[in-house]
């Protein structure tokens, strides 16, 4: 472990305590000014430290910097976490990550991401310290590329059902994994996956998870769009309670991917059923309603023709 990494761990078993600069210098064998400095670059690095004279310096109770300890202490399965103050895409790391051979379930969470992606070759806004970005590694024993979809819908029944159960919301699944809230987008699932050509599995997934927190600024043209789970700068919970719980349940649904009710879930929690949108057919808009999501997770539309078309992959506009 790094200085820094040490007086973290420190301050996080005494959260809400402070520590005096000189006890801390005495338990690390440096000098005080050696803790101020890397107090100092601790906070330029997102980390929420009262230093009070006299008193010393403190991670208060309802801070939301991410925590190692603090993740681990409630994961139900000893997944391996790298924890990062900001990278380009904790996806291109993950994948980058694949050559170590990882263990199945290891995770790279980052504080911000500077080049995050979205599907479509998209964006993901990824500002530091009010989201969640992470990457899940997985290997599954065996899965066939044509059953990649239960992935894809078990992920977006997991992180909503995990949101509504930490922080006590009501998520809606827009098809295929937009997670929504109130209307707008809070949580985009980026799928990327490895194949062996020849016998057609999936070897390796990076499974990247973006959570609007507590974002409350967003660029002008994600501003009707993307909404976060909490609109307050001091949240109820914190990212490292949600973290948690995401990669609890993702590990939990990943082993019972033929569960029948996940289906059900996922039905239940439609952000698109009864909805008129719009779906592409040859790159021409066409409208329709959604009328169903079928056992193999397709949207099940009537156009305005009342002829029913069964989409299987894609994109589909709905009006805001
Ligand atoms: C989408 O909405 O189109 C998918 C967004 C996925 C964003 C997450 S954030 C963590 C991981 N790293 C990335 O670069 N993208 C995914």
């Amino acid at each position: 472990m790094t200085t820094k990494e040490k007086i973290i761990s420190m301050l996080e078993e005494n959260k809400g305590s402070y520590l005096s600069g000189e006890d801390i210098g005495i338990q690390l064998n440096i000098s005080r000014a050696a803790v101020s400095k890397a107090i100092k670059e601790l906070k330029n690095n997102g980390y929420t430290i009262d230093s009070v004279n006299r008193k010393g310096h403190c991670i208060p109770h309802k801070s939301n910097t991410l925590s190692l300890i603090e993740i681990k202490k409630n994961l139900k399965y000893n997944n391996d976490i790298i924890l990062k103050d900001s990278v380009f895409s904790t996806n291109s790391e993950g994948k980058n990550y694949l050559v170590n051979n990882p263990e199945h379930g290891t995770v790279i969470i980052a504080n911000e991401q500077t080049n995050g992606r979205g599907r479509k070759g998209r964006s993901f806004f990824s500002p530091k310290n009010t989201g969640i970005y992470m990457s899940i590694i997985l290997k599954p024993k065996t899965l066939l590329l044509e059953n990649s979809f239960k992935i894809t819908i078990a992920t977006a029944v997991a992180v909503s059902n995990a949101i509504d159960e930490i922080c006590n919301k009501d998520t809606q699944i827009k098809w295929v994994n937009d997670i929504f809230l109130n209307n707008k987008k809070i949580c985009g699932i980026l799928t990327e996956a490895i194949t062996d050509f020849e016998s057609g599995s999936i070897e390796n997934i990076v499974l990247g998870i973006g959570v609007n927190f507590n974002t409350l600024n967003f660029p002008e043209d994600l501003s009707h769009t993307a909404g976060s789970i909490f609109l307050e700068d001091i949240t109820p919970i914190n990212r490292n309670q949600l973290i948690s719980k995401i990669i609890n349940n993702l590990m939990d649904i990943i082993e019972n991917l033929d569960d029948s009710e996940i289906i059900k879930i996922y039905r239940n929690k439609s952000f698109l059923i009864g909805r008129d949108i719009i779906y592409y057919e040859k790159n021409s808009p066409i409208q329709g309603i959604v009328v169903d999501i079928d056992d193999n997770g397709h949207l099940i539309v009537q156009d305005s023709n009342k002829i029913i078309k069964i989409l299987k992959s894609g994109e589909v506009n709905f009006k805001w």
